[in-house]
């Protein structure tokens, strides 16, 4: 059998663990090999809390994947969000090395050292260094420099740091799972690589990834990344509001929520009511769908609030030509378009992983962006591991398991 080049994506979430498995094409096409999905409850607001009921999910979702796919995982590109995510933008400046004044590509890494090198506080590190422009000789705005002719060559970086206590415990539950992490990628960087365009890129836009514990903002405008953050708040804080609203369990919540929910309370109609159960065996009621409605709207317009101030601290959002796109499993939720458009001001569209092949069908749903874009990601960046060659590769891990004691 010809061997293969894969890689993998694991995204750790607050509600669930999920794993895509893609095969790299020789055109650099992907086809999706293998998905895990798996519920996840060591997570709060995007951060490990229980390091035990992590681990077990990522070793389960692993399985998972592992067995549709045929395959085992070695290692993972690994998906990070939480509230200490912060961006800021950086600066470097250096003098063109060579005697000609041609930029080069050792110009290019020295300015960008150059733009990474700040003070950054002693409990966080840097996750990412990534280039927004570059000024060469004063004249602004060139995205690749490499090649042309100047004496001053100044770059222009976003840095994105994440505390360090959150990594830590981050690798520790995927590690204790068996499993290598490659590196570590911003959740909101993943996902826009898996539900942007290039133009929309290219035309500014803001990417809100509202999953379960955590709403991640990310601003592009002019092909970069100009901002980047993670707010503590997603669908699981709208389920608690409903829960404690309807006085009904959090799962009942959850279910009516997803099955029943919606964003715009004045599009129900006002004679639409819900059997809601009650808690301790009480009774179930009836309730107006459009309160129900009400309590979600009130919720998520807070979200979108917050999300809408801290893109303000970056960027005018009218100048975001592409508008804004919703991904993560709460932009399934009923009327989201409507009233992103009428809280944010832009025009909105909801973002499914799309332009796979394989199985991608299995994860054509706005809450697998983060691991569809990770292992696009990885693609882009050669992060690919070569498999199928051995026959111990394509064992099924029980299999595999009882060799490796066994011989
Ligand atoms: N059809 C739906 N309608 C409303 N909400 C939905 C729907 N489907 C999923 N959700 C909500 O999406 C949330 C989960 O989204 P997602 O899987 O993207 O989160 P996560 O990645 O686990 O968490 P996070 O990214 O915040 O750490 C849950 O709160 C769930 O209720
Ligand atoms: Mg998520």
């Amino acid at each position: 059998m010809k061997s293969r080049e894969v890689t993998v994506g694991l995204d750790v979430g607050t509600t669930k663990v999920s794993v895509v498995v893609a095969e790299v094409g020789e055109t650099g096409e992907l086809s999706v090999l293998g998905i895990g999905d798996r519920p996840c409850e060591g997570l709060e607001r995007g951060m490990v809390v229980n390091l035990e009921a992590t681990t077990s999910a990522v070793a389960e979702a692993i399985r998972a994947a592992e067995q549709m796919a045929g395959i085992q995982i070695k290692s993972v590109l690994c998906g990070i969000a939480g509230e200490h995510v912060a961006s800021r933008p950086s600066t470097g400046v250096i003098g063109v090395a060579r005697k000609d004044k041609e930029i080069t590509e050792d110009d290019l890494r020295r300015v960008l050292e150059a733009a990474r090198t700040v003070a950054i506080p002693g409990d966080q590190q840097m996750l990412h260094c990534l280039p927004r422009g570059f000024v060469v000789d004063g004249q602004k705005g060139i995205r690749d420099p490499l090649g042309m002719t100047g004496i001053r060559l100044e770059a222009l970086v976003q840095i994105v740091t994440v505390h360090s206590t959150a990594v830590q415990n981050l690798l520790r539950a995927v590690t204790r799972a068996g499993i290598g992490v490659d590196a570590l990628v911003l959740e909101p960087l993943a996902s826009a690589r898996a539900v942007l365009g290039e133009d929309e890129m290219d035309l500014g836009v803001l990417l809100l990834d509202i999953g379960g514990g955590t709403t991640d903002v990310l601003v592009y405008e002019a092909g970069a990344v100009t901002h980047a953050a993670v707010l503590g708040y997603g669908g699981r804080t709208v389920t608690n509001d409903l829960a404690i609203g309807l006085r009904t369990p959090v799962e009942q919540a959850e279910r009516l929520k997803v099955q029943y929910g919606s964003a715009i309370a004045s599009k129900v109609p006002l004679d639409a009511s819900l059997e809601v159960p009650g808690v301790g065996g009480r009774e179930p009621r009836l309730v107006s769908a459009q309160v129900m409605a009400g309590i979600v709207e009130d919720r998520m317009e807070e979200i979108l609030k917050l999300a809408l101030k801290e893109v303000e601290r970056a960027v005018n959002p009218s100048i975001l030509g592409a508008g804004v796109v919703l991904t993560g499993g709460t932009a399934s939720l009923r009327g989201m378009c409507d009233l992103a458009e009428r809280v944010l001001g832009l025009p909105a569209r909801v973002g499914i992983p799309e332009g796979l092949n394989g199985v991608s069908d299995l994860a054509s749903e706005p809450r697998f962006a983060s691991a569809v874009g990770l292992v696009r990601y990885a693609a882009a960046e050669g992060r690919t591991r070569r498999v199928g060659s051995k026959l111990f590769d394509r064992m099924p891990r029980p299999f595999r398991d009882w060799f490796r004691d066994n011989f």
